[in-house]
């Protein structure tokens, strides 16, 4: 385990056990016999044909015919650098994390940083959300803060991810990328999505097109909990802040760069590294007491929604700072798995229906993509504290488990293996009351798709304004079907008029108009509305 103030070098000697160097070795096959002709099969006659028994070739060809796995299904481009989190101070009144616990304490760190849309050999540069994933190797085990680089997200409930990305995703007929020709399917769906509306306004934003991956902000989205030794819980919005300030690209610099340096954000990653000009951002979390959870208007379980700053200002936890590069892309920033329920006594998920489904899916396409159960073995993914699990067997076992007990309880080792109450550290999640009824129903208050993107329009300068409004006509003027750029109009009119107006006069359309307020909220188009919207002429 690593200590308060111990050597943050912690997990990079862990990773150094695993390293080996092959300058100066002799060459050898995997069983570590030494080859004498690396340079021509084994034949029959001087001029072959070459021969099956050929051990050398065979081993050879076999590990180069399976080097490939899957690509992520989503965030498949990435880069990621090592790193240490310290904290300001002792957060205990917040929380029991340990890595939380004391002022100065250095916790060890991986960030990968990617894009969402575009496949591993995609450009940086491209128009999307960046994913902003961060594991903390802490002294209780691994925590993973799983985010973005936008504080919203586009669907309140998991069940709709496969079809956001579907839509997203090349189209399935052709496998042309959304960015360089049609951009039917992604307006399509986002067009009968309202709840995506304000989420569309930070993708349509200079937010979508970052200057580099350490001038970025980072959120956790979902509303977390933090629960203290007392077991009172609170409501947490995390939030990374780069210390070299938000910066972005303008559109005609990122594509320009899509074509000269596709490499552009990875590479500025990892030449900051080299230069010793480390990329950091301070950790800030929003607090917000449960008996102050119903007070903001929206539904804290809402993914679409963010807590103004306004009203609840980050606050300042500790430091991460980015010092060291991979030593090999495929090892680490491949193979590392992070999933939102990595988490710590202390820390823990809401009801939120996204994050609900989020608690199913890492692992899940984890075991596709990582070659079944065993992938917190491998090195990236490997807690520092010593991990005692009772599992066996199954592909790519690396752990000698030594003795007869792999089960729970047992007596006949002294003393046994034994599970460890809250009070001594286990993990025990938070008591939270549940009732009602099972259904298959969206709250109704989630039902407000407008406001925050509103508030978000209005924050924004005349020129970032105008940056959103060139990108709403640079996109939707790719859209080849009508219906598609009406009904993205009537939601954007919902929004602010003069936007729709803005947008709805390249396009050569009027301005259709926009839904009924009911109260303080602005609701989706009526149903009535999105009926005959949804008839393609
Ligand atoms: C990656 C699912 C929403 C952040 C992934 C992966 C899956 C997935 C399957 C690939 C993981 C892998 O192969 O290792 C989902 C589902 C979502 C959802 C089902 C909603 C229901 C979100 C949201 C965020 C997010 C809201 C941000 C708050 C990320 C990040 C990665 C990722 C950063 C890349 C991790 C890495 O760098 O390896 N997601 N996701 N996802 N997701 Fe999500």
């Amino acid at each position: 385990p690593v200590a308060a103030g111990a050597p943050i070098a912690n997990k990079l000697e862990d990773l150094a056990r695993e390293t080996s160097i092959d300058a100066g070795q002799a060459l050898t096959t995997n069983q570590g016999v030494k080859i004498a002709d690396h340079q021509n099969t084994l034949k029959a006659g001087l001029r072959g044909p070459a021969l099956l028994e050929d051990q050398l070739f065979r081993e050879k060809l076999t590990a180069f015919d399976h080097e490939r796995i899957p690509e992520r299904v989503v965030h498949a481009r990435g880069a990621a650098a090592h790193g240490v989190f310290e904290s300001y101070a002792s957060l205990s009144q917040l929380t029991k994390a340990s890595f939380l616990a004391s002022a100065g304490k250095k916790t060890p760190v991986f960030v990968r940083f990617s894009t969402v849309a575009g496949s591993k050999g995609s450009a940086d540069t491209a128009r999307d959300v960046r994913g902003f994933a961060v594991k903390f190797y802490t002294d209780e085990g691994n925590y993973d803060l799983v985010g973005n680089n936008i504080p919203v997200f586009f669907i309140q409930d998991a069940i709709k991810f496969p079809d956001l990305i579907h839509a997203a995703k090349p189209e399935a007929d052709r496998e042309i990328p959304q960015a360089s020709t049609a951009h039917d399917t992604f307006w399509d769906f986002i067009s009968l999505m309202p709840e995506s509306t304000h989420m569309v306004m930070w993708i349509m934003s200079d937010r979508a097109i970052p200057r580099a991956y350490q001038m970025m902000e980072g959120f956790g989205v979902h509303t977390f909990r933090m629960i203290n030794a007392q077991g009172t819980s609170r409501f947490v919005k995390f939030h990374w802040k780069p210390l070299k300030g938000v910066h972005g690209l303008a559109w005609d610099e990122a594509q320009k760069l899509a074509g000269k340096d596709p490499d552009f954000h990875r590479r500025d990653l990892a030449d900051a590294i080299v230069a010793k000009d480390f990329p950091e951002w301070e950790l800030g979390v929003q607090v917000v007491e449960e008996a102050d959870a119903t007070r903001f208007g929206f539904d804290l379980l809402d993914a679409t929604k963010l807590i103004p700053e306004e009203l609840v200002p980050v606050r300042p936890i500790g430091k991460m700072t980015l010092n060291r590069n991979p030593d090999n892309y495929f090892a680490e920033t491949e193979q590392v798995a992070f999933h939102t329920g990595n988490l710590v006594p202390g820390i823990d998920v809401t009801d939120d229906p996204l994050l609900q489904g989020r608690m199913f899916s890492y692992v899940d396409t984890q075991l596709t993509r990582l070659g079944g159960p065993n992938f917190h073995e491998i090195p990236i993914n490997r807690p520092l504290c010593p991990f005692h699990n009772l599992q066996r067997d199954g592909f790519h076992r690396q752990t000698i488990a030594k003795g007869r007990v792999n089960y729970e309880p047992s007596s006949i080792d002294v003393p046994p293996i034994q599970e460890v109450p809250p009070s001594r550290g286990g993990f025990a999640s938070y008591p939270e009351p549940i009732s009602g009824n099972k259904v298959r129903h969206r709250s109704e208050t989630f039902a407000d798709h407008y406001s925050q993107a509103t508030l978000f329009w209005q924050s924004q300068t005349k020129p970032e304004q105008q940056h959103i409004v060139e990108a709403l006509q640079f996109e939707l003027g790719k859209v080849s079907v009508p219906a598609v750029r009406l009904r993205m109009l009537s939601n954007l009119v919902n929004v602010d008029r003069d936007l729709a107006a803005r947008v709805a006069a390249v396009l050569g359309v009027p301005v259709p108009p926009a839904s009924p307020r009911v109260g303080n909220r602005k609701y989706a188009p009526s149903p009535a509305l999105s009926m005959i919207a949804r008839g393609n002429p």
